[in-house]
This record gives structure tokens, C-alpha cells and sequence, in this order.
């Protein structure tokens, strides 16, 4: 669904730029706009290493200062995806913190068949770190590999690497995964296979929601980037992305981020490794009623369910939604509302599609008739706590987060 993102602030912004003002009404733009894409704490980022990419993206583009950029971006989603590149961190390397790697091995035993995910999987390096591992113990896994970047994900499908992405690993094992050609070396086939790669961004809750759940998920040195709502909303959404007793692995310096009542911190020195305890909540597809119930069908539902019943209107919404068809998906959801104005997991899916257009009030609006018709959806519940928590309403977003923990 990542689309290079809408534009709230775009007409406002275009307004500015065409009065003429400096180029610093520009820079802000964009860094509110990166801010906004990518959920960067922007405030605390290195300026200057920022304008220095925001210099080399007006090169490529041959435009010439920051307004005309900015202007560009406004109408070339090309424009938008190369300043998203040119801004990202994608420092990686394989088997970085070689305890993870062993303490995922631990995990899976004798688990074959296990479904894990890596996001942000950079240039590749991680998904097939975790790839190589699992072979190593003689099983075999399905390892998704999410990134923003398209840069990044273009090296990544190449599996082409230098000998710098193999550093502080003895490789002694590279051999066994990779063909060496010409000082390159390439991952071979059998690794390959075992991963997908997919370019989405962290915050799309809907489409990463969609992806289904994974028993271990890899994320490393994004939070630490993040602004601290954003960062919470992430950590919500990949709890729910995990099976119970699934293991969630971060970067050294994240652990001490992370206060999740449902993500247990494990005692394994250098792994920086979560397990999530409770529960598993359900992702709004599986939620979806395939029928309703029959006293419920009114003459309007019946003329609906001439072709389709309404359960499978609502799933057929929240696919569009996933694919990115914001305005379908929302037109679909607002005829099964019109239907079934009491229906909580359309209300949570009008909800979900409110958060990825970026309207956050009309989303908290939809949480709230959620949790009226059902108090203890705890997807609603975390996820409005996520809102309130990026409006700075700490203490009623730890009050929600608190009645999910009494109600399971
Ligand atoms: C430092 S790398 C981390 C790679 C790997 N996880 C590791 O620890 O070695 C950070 C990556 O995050 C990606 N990224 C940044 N914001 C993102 C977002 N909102 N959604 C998905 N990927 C994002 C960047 O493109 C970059 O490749």
C-alpha cells in the first residue's frame, strides 16, 4: 500500500512555496513530510547529514534549491521514493549479533515450516542471516523481508555482497550459502527461495497486519529512530504480529525502549530477544463474520447478499485496504456501516483505513464506537491507546493498555 504517502499539509505547503517564500519553508516541509512518512524523530536527526542527502536528491533531479524540490515531490511519487532512499539508515551485515541468530535456532528446534519476518531487512543481510540459520539446524522456515526502501530492496533481491557485509562473523560457513565470483559473493538458490521480499512501510498497520503472524520477528535499529509514539505503535502492531511464545528480536540499545504488557524481556546476554506472552489478538480479516446472523438481514442486506453476503462485503474492503484502494476500501466499509451501523470490526477497519489516510481523529472516532459496541476489543483498545499516546495522552493510553491486560 505504500504509495510514497498522501499529503495532508500539501496544499498548505504548495501555497507557501508559490508565495515564494525561502527555501527553509521548504526544508521544513520535507522534514515534516519524512517525519510524517517514516515516523523519524526528525527533531533529533542530524541536520546537516539530512540537508547533504536532501543536496544529492536535487542533483539526481536537476533541480535547484529545496523549493523546487520540494515542489517536485509534490507530484512525482519517483521524487518522493528517491528522498525516502537518500534519508534512510541502511547500515546491516549478516549474522549481526550472533546470539540472536542462536537463540532463534533455540527457538525453532524442531519446528519446521516456522513463518518469521524481518522489517527493516535493509539490503538483505538480515532475512538471510536468519535464512542460514535456520538451515544450519536442518530445518527450513518462510522468512518475509520488509523494507521502506526500494533501493535497499533492489540489492537485496541482487544477493550480491562485499566482503564488509560479512564482518565480525567468522563466515566459516559462507561457503555452504553463497557463490564467489569476482571478490562478490552471491547468495545461492536454496537461500534465496526461502525469502520474499516485499516493500512496505512499518507504520502501514493494515497491510502489515495482513501479512498474518509470525512465530519470530526481527526488528533491529528502526525504533531507535522513531519518534516515541510512533515507536509504540510499532511495538503494538508487531505484538500482534507474533504467535504466543513467538520472539521478538531488537537492536542492541532497543531493549530498553520497549515497556509492552504483553512482551516479556528474556535474560539472554547480546540477543536482545522478547517473548510475547499472552494471547495472540486477532487480525481484523480473521475477525471478519463470513455470515450474519439470519434475524439480523434486513431488506437492504438480503438486496446485498444477492450476490455476496455482507461478511465477505467487509473482507473484500479490508483487502482493497491492503492493496492500498483507500478510497474504494472506505467507500465498501461505509456501505456495510449504512447496513450494520453496530457492527464492531467494520468499525475497526473504518478505523484502520482512518489511520493510513492519516486522519487520526476521524480514526479515534471509529475506535471509540468499537469499544461502545464491544468495551473489550483489545485491538481497538491498543491501537486507540497508540493514537492518544502520539497526541501525548500518556496516561489515558497506559489506562486502556491496562484494561487489555485485565480483560485477558
Ligand atoms: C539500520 S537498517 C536496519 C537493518 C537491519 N534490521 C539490521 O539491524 O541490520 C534501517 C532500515 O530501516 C528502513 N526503514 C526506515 N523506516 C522504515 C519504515 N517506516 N518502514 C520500513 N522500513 C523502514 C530503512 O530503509 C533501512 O533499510
Amino acid at each position: 500500500m505504500y504509495r510514497g504517502g498522501s499529503f495532508v499539509e500539501r496544499g498548505r505547503a504548495a501555497a507557501v512555496v508559490r508565495r515564494g517564500d525561502a527555501g527553509a519553508v521548504s526544508e521544513q516541509a520535507i522534514m515534516g513530510w519524512l517525519g510524517e512518512q517514516l515516523g523519524l524523530d526528525v527533531e533529533n536527526l542530524d541536520r546537516r547529514a539530512m540537508r547533504r542527502a536532501l543536496t544529492r536528491c536535487m542533483r539526481k533531479l536537476e533541480v535547484r534549491d529545496m523549493n523546487a524540490l520540494w515542489r517536485r515531490m509534490l507530484t512525482s511519487a519517483q521524487a518522493r521514493q528517491m528522498v525516502i532512499d537518500a534519508m534512510i539508515v541502511p547500515e546491516s551485515w549478516f549474522f549481526r549479533y550472533p546470539e540472536s541468530y542462536a537463540l532463534l535456532g533455540e527457538h525453532l528446534a524442531a519446528r519446521n515450516g516456522a513463518r518469521l519476518l524481518s522489517v527493516p531487512c535493509a539490503a538483505g543481510e538480515e532475512p538471510y542471516s536468519m535464512a542460514i540459520a535456520v538451515l544450519e539446524r536442518g530445518l527450513s522456515a518462510m522468512v518475509d523481508a520488509v523494507d521502506v526502501s526500494a533501493a535497499c530492496l533492489a540489492r537485496a533481491r541482487a544477493g550480491s555482497y562485499g566482503a564488509r557485509a560479512f564482518r565480525g562473523t567468522d563466515a566459516s560457513w559462507r561457503a555452504r550459502y553463497f557463490d564467489e565470483a569476482d571478490g562478490r559473493f552471491v547468495v545461492k538458490p536454496r537461500v534465496r527461495r526461502m525469502v520474499r521480499f516485499h516493500r512496505a512501510n512499518v507504520l502501514e498497520r493494515v497491510r502489515m497486519l495482513a501479512m498474518g503472524k509470525y512465530d519470530a520477528i526481527f526488528c533491529r535499529n528502526l525504533l531507535i529512530y522513531l519518534a516515541p509514539a510512533k515507536r509504540s505503535q510499532v511495538i503494538d502492531l508487531l505484538c500482534a504480529m507474533l504467535n504466543e511464545d513467538g520472539l521478538l528480536f531488537v537492536g542492541h540499545g532497543e531493549m530498553g525502549m520497549i515497556e509492552h504488557p504483553e512482551l516479556v524481556h528474556l535474560d539472554k546476554p547480546q540477543a536482545f530477544a522478547l517473548r510475547r506472552r499472552q494471547r495472540p489478538l486477532k487480525p481484523v480479516v480473521e475477525a471478519l463474520p463470513r455470515v450474519l446472523p439470519s434475524q439480523q438481514v434486513g431488506r437492504k442486506e438480503r438486496a446485498l447478499r444477492g450476490s455476496d453476503d455482507l461478511g465477505a462485503h467487509l473482507q473484500r474492503a479490508s483487502r482493497m485496504a491492503d492493496q492500498g484502494c483507500l478510497e474504494q476500501a472506505s467507500a465498501l466499509c461505509d456501505q456495510c456501516l449504512a447496513l450494520r451501523p453496530d457492527w464492531p470490526e467494520a468499525w475497526l477497519l473504518r478505523a484502520m483505513i482512518d489511520s493510513a489516510r492519516q486522519r487520526p481523529r476521524a480514526a479515534e472516532k471509529a475506535l471509540r464506537k468499537v469499544l461502545y459496541l464491544a468495551p473489550d476489543h483489545e485491538e481497538a483498545l491498543l491501537h486507540l491507546a497508540s493514537l492518544l499516546e502520539q497526541r501525548g495522552h500518556k496516561e489515558r493510553a497506559e489506562l486502556l493498555r491496562r484494561r487489555v491486560r485485565e480483560a485477558s
